[in-house]
C-alpha cells in the first residue's frame, strides 16, 4: 500500500486528517517540526488500524524532504506545513512566512516529482485568498469572485494554489487546491506557528475557566465557520476522486454563523454554568477579540458538491461534538 505524506501533520488540521486516514487503515507519514505527536494523539492513534510514522524535519530543507521519499513508496501528499502569521509576525518575519509557505511547498513538490509515485497532491489554500473581495461580495465563488488577498499569509496561500497547480502541471503531479474556510474543532492547539486560535476555542477556554466575557455589540459581523470533521471529509473526497471536476474548490460550511453565535454561547453556558457572556454596551470594549469586525461573504459550496461532499455539521451538531472533545481528558486543546 502506498503511504500518504502529511507535512504539518502534527498541527490542528493535520491531526484531524491523520486520525481519519489512520482510521481507514492508511500508512501515514507525518512530517513536521514536532518530534512526536502531542498527547493524547499517540495513544489514540495507536488504536486505529493504519500505520503511523512521525518524521521530524523542516520543509525549508529540501534534502530532509527528499530523504522522506527514499525507501518508501508515497502515493499522495498533503503539503500542509505553514506559518499562519498575524500582523505582528508578518511585519517582523516576512521571510519565515514566505520560506515555509512557498519554498517549503516547492521543496515538497520537487521531492514528490523525483519520487515518481505520487498520484494526488491536495494543496492547502485558504478563504484568506478572497481578501478584499470578502467584504464586497456576499458569496465567495471560486471563479466569479476575484482573489485579492490582503495578508502576507493570504498572499502565500494564493501563491500555493497558483504556483502549486502550475508546477504540478509541469511535473506530472495530479493536484487539487482546497480553499479552506476558517475552521474549529478537536485537536486545535497553539503550535506557536498560528497566531490567532479560532474564536470557538478561545470562547470554550473562557467557558471552562468560568469567565464572564463581553462580546462585540449586536449584530455580530457575518462570518462562516467550518467544523474540522466536515473539512477532513472534504479533504478525503479530494484525495479519493479519480477525475477532479475542478482544480480549485472551497471547503467551508457555506453559511453565516453570526446569527447562531448566541445559541453557541448558550450551549457553553449550559454546560459550564460559571460561564457568562453578554454583548458590549455602546462604547464598551469587548473582553474577547472577535475574529472580524467587518461582515464577510460566505464561501460557496456548490463546486465542492461536485466532489460528492457537503458539510454535515450545523452549529448545534458541531458544538455538541466539540464539547465532547473538550471534556475528554487529557487533550492538548486547553493550554
Ligand atoms: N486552521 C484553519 O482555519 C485553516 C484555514 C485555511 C487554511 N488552513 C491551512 O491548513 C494547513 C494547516 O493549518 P493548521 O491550522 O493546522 O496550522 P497549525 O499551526 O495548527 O499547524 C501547522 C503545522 O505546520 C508545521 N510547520 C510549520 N512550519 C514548518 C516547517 N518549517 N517545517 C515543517 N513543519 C512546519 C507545524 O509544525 C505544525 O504542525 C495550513 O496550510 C493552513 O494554511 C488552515
Amino acid at each position: 500500500m502506498d503511504a500518504i505524506l502529511v507535512t504539518g501533520g502534527a498541527g490542528f488540521v493535520g491531526l484531524n486528517l491523520v486520525e481519519a486516514l489512520l482510521g481507514r487503515g492508511e500508512h501515514v507519514l507525518v512530517f513536521g517540526q514536532e518530534a512526536a505527536l502531542p498527547e493524547p494523539a499517540p495513544t489514540r492513534f495507536a488504536r486505529l488500524s493504519g500505520r503511523l510514522e512521525v518524521i521530524q524535519g523542516d520543509v525549508r530543507d529540501a534534502d530532509t524532504l527528499r530523504a522522506v521519499f527514499k525507501n518508501r513508496r508515497i502515493g499522495a501528499v498533503f503539503p500542509f506545513a505553514a506559518v499562519t502569521a498575524g500582523p505582528a509576525r508578518e511585519a517582523a518575519e516576512p521571510h519565515l512566512v514566505l520560506d515555509v509557505n512557498l519554498k517549503g511547498l516547492v521543496n515538497t513538490l520537487q521531492a514528490a516529482r523525483d519520487a515518481g509515485t505520487v498520484r494526488r497532491v491536495v494543496l492547502p489554500s485558504s478563504g484568506a485568498v478572497y481578501g478584499e473581495s470578502a467584504y464586497a461580495h456576499p458569496v465567495l465563488d471560486e471563479v466569479a469572485t476575484p482573489a485579492v488577498p490582503i495578508t502576507l499569509y493570504g498572499v502565500t496561500k494564493y501563491a500555493v494554489e497558483r504556483a502549486g497547480l502550475r508546477l504540478c502541471g509541469h511535473w506530472g503531479l495530479d493536484a487539487v487546491a482546497a480553499r479552506i474556510g476558517a475552521t474549529f474543532g478537536p485537536w486545535e492547539r497553539d503550535t506557536g506557528l498560528r497566531d490567532t486560535l479560532s474564536l470557538h476555542l478561545r470562547l470554550a477556554r473562557a467557558a471552562m475557566r468560568g469567565e464572564a466575557v463581553v462580546i462585540p455589540p449586536a449584530p455580530l459581523p457575518a462570518y462562516d465557520w467550518t467544523y474540522v470533521k466536515d473539512l477532513v471529509a472534504g479533504l478525503l473526497a479530494l484525495l479519493d476522486v479519480e477525475e477532479p471536476p475542478h482544480r480549485v474548490v472551497n471547503l467551508a460550511s457555506g453559511f453565516d454563523w453570526a446569527p447562531v453565535m448566541a445559541d453557541c454561547l448558550e450551549v457553553l453556558r449550559q454546560r459550564f454554568p460559571r460561564f457568562a457572556w453578554r454583548h458590549a454596551a455602546p462604547g464598551e470594549t469587548p473582553t474577547i477579540a472577535w475574529n472580524e469586525s467587518r461582515p464577510r461573504g460566505v464561501m460557496a459550496v456548490q463546486r465542492a458538491a461536485d466532489f460528492g461532499w457537503r458539510p454535515r455539521f450545523g452549529p448545534a451538531e458541531a458544538y455538541a461534538d466539540n464539547i465532547g472533545w473538550l471534556l475528554a481528558k487529557p487533550h492538548p486543546g486547553l493550554g
